[in-house]
């Protein structure tokens, strides 16, 4: 376990205890923060987007080209915007801080 913070869709941070091994949508669905997790983690909904904090984006493996294929299509993409299914959280990650991104 480890701490990541989570900004929800109304601007409030919430300190949320992730499990390591586990995806860091597999760490949101649960809550009630808006991330649905269609697909189930196959990189195919978009539903479990999220921006994550420029301190930190550079730290993350990088996007595969179908991750940013999905991401470009969204019209709430950003250059810092990821799937959340698609990254491992692991304990490096310890901190991380992203903000759910909004409904497309
Ligand atoms: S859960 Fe569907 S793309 Fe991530």
């Amino acid at each position: 376990m480890a701490v990541i913070k989570v900004t929800d869709r109304d601007g409030i941070e919430h300190d949320v205890d992730a499990k390591t091994g586990f995806t860091l949508m597999e760490n949101l669905r649960d809550l009630e923060y808006g991330v649905a997790a269609v697909c189930g983690g196959m990189c195919a909904c978009a539903t479990c987007h999220v921006y994550i904090d420029p301190e930190w984006f550079d730290r993350l493996p990088a996007r595969q080209s179908d991750e940013l294929d999905l991401l470009r299509d969204l019209s709430t993409y950003q250059p810092n915007s990821r799937l959340s299914c698609q990254i491992k959280f692991t304990g490096e990650l310890a901190g991380l801080k992203l903000r759910i991104a909004d409904d497309e």
